[in-house]
């Protein structure tokens, strides 16, 4: 089913509204908990130094902001997460009081194409598979390296195409013709929220253009390390201090 990748801002907050309720559950058992990992994976490259604020957008239900917490805590840091949709932010919200994370971590709703801070504020600036779907990935890229403080550190961990042929057939196969239907199954929706993944993962820039893309917009040292086969990628760099 070829899905035409709609990115309206009206659309995909309709799509992730309609969603909310069960997209814990999908992500865990989509990605048979991988999703966890490659959340550590993140935090554990982003080097938390001093006691500027950190900051996730396109943050979801929160789950990479509430992962920063311990790591933030340690030098005296709190954690912002934001997201256009609502009711993702209010799920975070409940996530942060049940985690008793609330006094470290703030969730805010807000659109990671115009983000409501000073520039240069935070120590380091993440998203999770979340910026292939704002409507414009250089805007949001360019918003988060606005906000990102000298010296601190952006991170993208987003989907990605496995190098390796076997791998690609297998990923491929699971991506395409089995993720789509059991995610229908367990977040049902009238946005084919499941369809649009796949397919916007194939419309997704290819790792040397995003590297290049983030060296453009003034990042250094930009590496992109892959996950799991190259299933999942994750982007690094700096901004200079
Ligand atoms: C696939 S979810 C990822 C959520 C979370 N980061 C995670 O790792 O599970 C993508 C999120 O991006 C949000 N999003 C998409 N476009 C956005 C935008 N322009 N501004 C803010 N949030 C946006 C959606 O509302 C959704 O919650």
């Amino acid at each position: 089913m070829t899905i035409q990748v709609d990115k309206s801002a009206g659309r995909i907050r309709e799509m992730f509204r309609e969603i909310a309720p069960r997209y814990d559950l999908a992500n865990h058992v989509l990605s048979l908990n991988l999703d966890r990992y490659w959340r550590w994976r993140t935090v554990r490259a982003v080097r938390l130094r001093d006691q500027r604020p950190v900051l996730d957008v396109c943050t979801g239900t929160g789950d990479l902001a509430l992962a920063f917490v311990p790591w933030a805590r340690q030098v005296g840091a709190t954690v912002i997460g934001t997201d256009f949709c609502p009711e993702m932010i209010a799920l975070a919200r409940r996530k942060a009081q049940r985690q008793s994370a609330s006094r470290q971590v703030e969730f805010l709703v807000a659109d990671t194409m115009q983000l409501p801070f000073e520039s240069e504020t935070f120590q380091a600036v993440s998203v999770a598979f979340g910026i292939r779907n704002v409507v414009s990935l250089e805007q949001g890229l360019a918003e988060m390296v606005r906000v990102c403080g000298p010296g601190g550190q952006v991170a993208v961990l987003e989907f990605s195409w496995p190098r390796s042929r076997i791998w690609q057939k297998v990923f491929g196969w699971y991506f395409r013709y089995v993720l789509p239907h059991l995610g229908q199954w367990i977040a049902r929706n009238h946005h084919q929220a499941y369809h649009y993944l796949p397919a916007s993962v194939e419309q997704f820039l290819p790792e040397e253009q995003m590297c290049r893309l983030m060296n453009q917009l003034g990042l250094k040292g930009v590496q992109a390390l892959p996950l799991t086969g190259g299933a999942v990628t994750l982007y690094l760099g700096r901004k200079p201090p």
